[in-house]
């Protein structure tokens, strides 16, 4: 079993990923769980990227956690293919998604097409993920059929907040997990990748994970799953509104800053920022014959 995937170069590919699945777990060895985290500009993608993230997702949680939207429904094709460019500059080895956003694949399979090439062509993307299940198949067979690699999301899909009256844990009653698991396997028929499955209880996401022959990816179900999946502002305390449960934080970065910016502000208030070692001066000379000249 390979503890790394890798595509000669150590490049995560659509297809690295998929062996992944098969590469899970025999039950001597430690199971190779695929990480993944959201990125949405350069520099956190290329620490991400040289920390050996193996997927960094632009997701369109960028709405809300960079650009202060509400729900991610207002979040443009512009904007996600603007963030998309920056997290490629940034990127080497980790295999790059990015997010359909609301409204860029709802109309018809064409409008899909033609948007996710647009990722493709002018961001640099490696695939794309969409949300929704069966409803969504016949647009992920066609993406799928134009070459774009599609990573399925189901169970808590952000877009359908309103339909769903909020940010809830989706499947679980035994009626709405059979949808979930019907979700899971029309994703994968209709040829995606992966998928993530979100805010879905523990057992529902072992029961995909053992059916499915593609990886899931979790977040907010259980640990069960191929492959795990954070929003890095949650990962990192950089989320200021509601971190859910499942949002492990491993760093308080939000602290750093306010302190640093605090910091900051009294060191010029009192004058002590800018110091003379952080000033450029005038060669010798110069100064010199300067002071002369004040005389
Ligand atoms: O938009 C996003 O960040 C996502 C992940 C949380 C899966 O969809």
């Amino acid at each position: 079993m390979s503890v790394i995937p890798s595509a000669g170069n150590g490049k995560i590919t659509v297809p690295s990923i998929l062996e992944r699945k098969s590469d899970l777990p025999s039950k001597n060895s430690s199971p190779a769980r695929i990480t993944c985290l959201t990125a949405y500009d350069y520099p956190t993608a290329r620490l991400l990227d040289e920390a050996g993230v193996d997927v960094l997702l632009i997701g369109d949680s960028l709405g809300m956690v960079v650009l202060g939207y509400e729900s991610t429904l207002p979040v443009t094709m512009e904007e996600m293919l603007h963030h998309t460019r920056a997290v490629r500059r940034g990127t080497r080895r980790a295999l790059l998604v990015a997010d359909m956003p609301y409204g860029s694949y709802h109309d018809d399979p064409a409008q899909a097409v033609r948007n996710a090439m647009r990722f493709v062509k002018e961001a640099g993307a490696e695939a794309i993920k969409v949300e929704g299940g069966e409803r969504r198949m016949e647009m992920i067979a066609r993406l799928v059929d134009a070459e774009i690699p599609v990573m399925g999301h189901i169970g808590l899909t952000p877009q359908s907040v309103n339909a769903f009256g909020g940010f809830r844990v989706q499947g679980k009653t035994a009626e709405a997990g059979e949808q979930i698991l019907r979700d899971a396997r029309a994703v994968e028929a209709a040829g995606a990748f992966s998928v993530v499955l979100e805010s879905i209880p523990r057992e529902l996401a072992a029961r995909i994970t053992a059916e499915l022959r593609i990886p899931t990816i979790g977040i907010g179900a259980g640990p069960d799953c191929d492959g795990q999946i954070l929003v890095i502002h949650d990962l990192l305390g950089l989320s200021l509104g509601h971190r859910p449960k499942f949002a492990r934080q491993y760093a308080n970065v939000g602290e750093i800053i306010s302190r640093a910016a605090a910091e900051y502000c009294r060191d010029v208030r009192q004058g002590s920022f800018p110091s003379d070692e952080e000033s450029f001066h005038v060669r010798t000379e110069k100064a010199a014959a300067l002071s002369e000249n004040h005389k």
